[in-house]
C-alpha cells in the first residue's frame, strides 16, 4: 500500500478544470461488507470503496469468519455465512459506522464478541446504541459510554423505539439487531437519516414496512446474496464541488456520485446560495440513485440552514464552513449539535484551525455564524485526525489568499484515497509529502 502522505502544501491560486470520480461511497461500502457477509451464498461487490474506515470493518468481517476475495481493490467476492466468534476484539480503527452498525449485527449472534478502535473512536458516544439494543435484551455493555464493547449472547426481542437523535447509524444498529429478534422491531427516526440500509435489507429480501418517519424490520434468518455496483461518494464529492464553485475559472464535472435524497442537503444548500451546481445522467444503479454533477465558479451569498437540512448534510458543514467564508452576507447554521460529536468536535476543530488562516466564526452550542466574504489569510493548520476536517482545510488553504500547509493530513485516506492526486489532476497547486 502507498504510504499515507502526511502533509499538503496549497499555493494561493489554482482553479479546477475537467473531469474527475470519486471512490465509492463509504456510508454503503460499510454496509455491503457487513451485509454481504451475512448472507448465504456468495455476494459480489463492485465499486467497492478501499480506504482507512472500511478496511477496518473488511478486516473485522474476515475476523468473524466471512470469507472474502479482493479481485481487486474495488471488487470483493464474499462467501457469506453464519459469522463464528471471533479470535480477539475486533479493531474498527476510526470507524464510527464500522463500531455501531457491527454492534447492532452481534447482539443477537449465539457467539460472544468486544469491538474497539482507536484512541478517537474511544471518545465517542456509544449509549446512543447500546440503550436500544439493551432494550431489546442484548448484553451488551460498555466503558463510561463508550468502547471498547463486550457483547455476550442473549435472545433479542422486537421493541417500539423512539430515537432521541436522527442518526443513520443508530437507527441501522437497531434493524440490524431486529434481523435476530423474536418480533418485529419499529423504529421511530426524528428526522430524514441516510437509508441505505434500508434499500440493501430489501434488496436483499429482508422485509421492511416504512409509512413516513416509521420503520418497522421483520426477523430474517437468511439474505440474499448481495450482486451491486457502489457510486461514487457525495460527501467526497463535496471537497470538490465547492473548490470549484470558489476558486475563479473553475469547471468541474464529477461523474457517477450517489445522489440519494437523504444525502444530498449540501447541493440544496449551495444552489440556494447561489451556486451554479448542475446534475446530468441522472438514473438508478443497485437501488440508488446516481448523476453527474456539474459545479461552475459561482458567486454565493449567505444563508441560514437548521432542521431536516441538517441531518442531510451531516457531514459537510466542515466543507460549507469554507464556503460561507467566501459568502456575501451572513451564513447561520442551527440544529446541528451532532457536529460536536464526530470523529472530532467539528464546530470548535474548524473554527479553530480556520481562525488560523485569519477567518472571523462565532461559534454556537449547536452551529456556528459567519459574516463574509472573508479573505483567508494563509498559515499552517492541522487536520487532527479528522478526514473532513484534513480535506475542508486543503479546500481552505487552496482559496487563501498566501496559501497554507496542512499537517496531520493522512486520515483523508479514511474516506477518499488519491484526494491530494485527484485535486492536482484537475490543476489544484498542491504538494503532498
Ligand atoms: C453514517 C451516518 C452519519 C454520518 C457518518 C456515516 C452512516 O452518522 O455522520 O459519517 O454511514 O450511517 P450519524 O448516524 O451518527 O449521524
Amino acid at each position: 500500500m502507498a504510504a499515507r502522505q502526511t502533509q499538503f502544501w496549497l499555493r494561493a491560486g489554482g482553479s479546477l478544470r475537467g473531469e474527475a470520480r470519486v471512490p465509492g461511497d463509504k456510508s454503503i461500502s460499510h454496509r455491503a461488507v457487513m451485509l454481504a457477509a451475512l448472507a448465504r451464498g456468495r455476494s459480489r461487490i463492485r465499486g467497492w470503496l478501499a480506504a482507512g474506515d472500511t478496511d477496518a470493518t473488511l478486516g473485522a468481517m474476515q475476523s468473524l469468519g466471512a470469507q472474502i476475495e479482493r479481485v481487486d481493490a474495488n471488487t470483493l467476492l464474499i462467501d457469506g455465512g453464519p459469522l463464528q466468534e471471533p479470535p480477539a476484539a475486533l479493531d474498527l480503527k476510526n470507524a464510527g459506522t464500522g463500531i455501531r452498525l457491527l454492534a447492532g449485527l452481534l447482539a443477537g449472534q449465539p457467539f460472544a464478541s468486544a469491538l474497539d478502535g482507536s484512541a478517537q473512536l474511544r471518545r465517542r458516544p456509544m449509549k446512543r446504541i447500546t440503550a436500544p439494543l439493551q432494550l431489546m435484551g442484548a448484553a451488551i455493555e460498555a466503558v463510561d459510554g463508550c468502547c471498547p464493547l463486550t457483547i455476550t449472547p442473549s435472545a433479542l426481542r422486537g421493541i417500539t423505539y423512539a430515537m432521541p437523535i436522527a442518526s443513520a447509524q443508530v437507527k441501522s444498529a437497531i434493524l440490524l439487531a431486529g434481523l435476530h429478534a423474536d418480533s418485529p422491531t419499529t423504529v421511530l427516526q426524528p428526522g430524514p437519516a441516510r437509508d441505505h440500509t434500508e434499500r440493501m435489507l430489501r434488496s436483499m429480501g429482508a422485509r421492511l414496512d416504512a409509512a413516513g418517519n416509521r420503520l418497522t424490520i421483520y426477523p430474517c434468518a437468511e439474505l440474499s446474496p448481495l450482486d451491486t455496483y457502489v457510486p461514487g461518494d457525495v460527501s467526497s464529492a463535496a471537497f470538490l464541488m465547492v473548490a470549484a464553485l470558489l476558486a475563479p475559472g473553475s469547471q468541474l464535472t464529477i461523474r457517477g456520485v450517489n445522489l440519494n435524497p437523504t444525502r444530498t442537503g449540501l447541493l440544496d444548500a449551495l444552489r440556494e446560495m447561489g451556486a451554479d451546481v448542475r446534475l446530468n445522467n441522472v438514473d438508478e444503479q443497485a437501488g440508488e440513485p446516481i448523476g453527474d454533477i456539474l459545479a461552475r465558479h459561482s458567486h454565493l451569498k449567505g444563508i441560514q440552514i437548521g432542521g431536516e437540512t441538517v441531518v442531510r448534510m451531516i457531514d459537510e458543514f466542515p466543507i460549507l464552513m469554507v464556503a460561507a467564508l467566501h459568502a456575501e452576507g451572513e451564513t447561520i447554521v442551527r440544529d446541528a449539535r451532532e457536529l460536536r460529536v464526530k470523529e472530532t468536535d467539528r464546530i470548535a476543530v474548524m473554527a479553530g484551525e480556520l481562525r488560523k488562516l485569519g477567518a472571523v466564526i462565532e461559534e454556537r452550542e449547536d452551529g456556528f455564524r459567519i459574516l463574509g466574504p472573508q479573505t483567508l489569510s494563509g498559515g499552517q493548520v492541522d487536520g487532527h485526525d479528522d478526514h473532513r476536517i484534513a480535506m475542508s482545510l486543503t479546500i481552505a488553504g487552496m482559496t487563501s489568499a498566501e496559501g497554507a500547509l496542512v499537517t496531520d493530513a493522512a486520515c483523508a485516506g479514511d474516506s477518499f484515497p488519491g484526494f491530494a492526486a485527484t485535486l492536482q489532476g484537475l490543476g489544484a497547486r498542491l504538494v503532498a509529502t
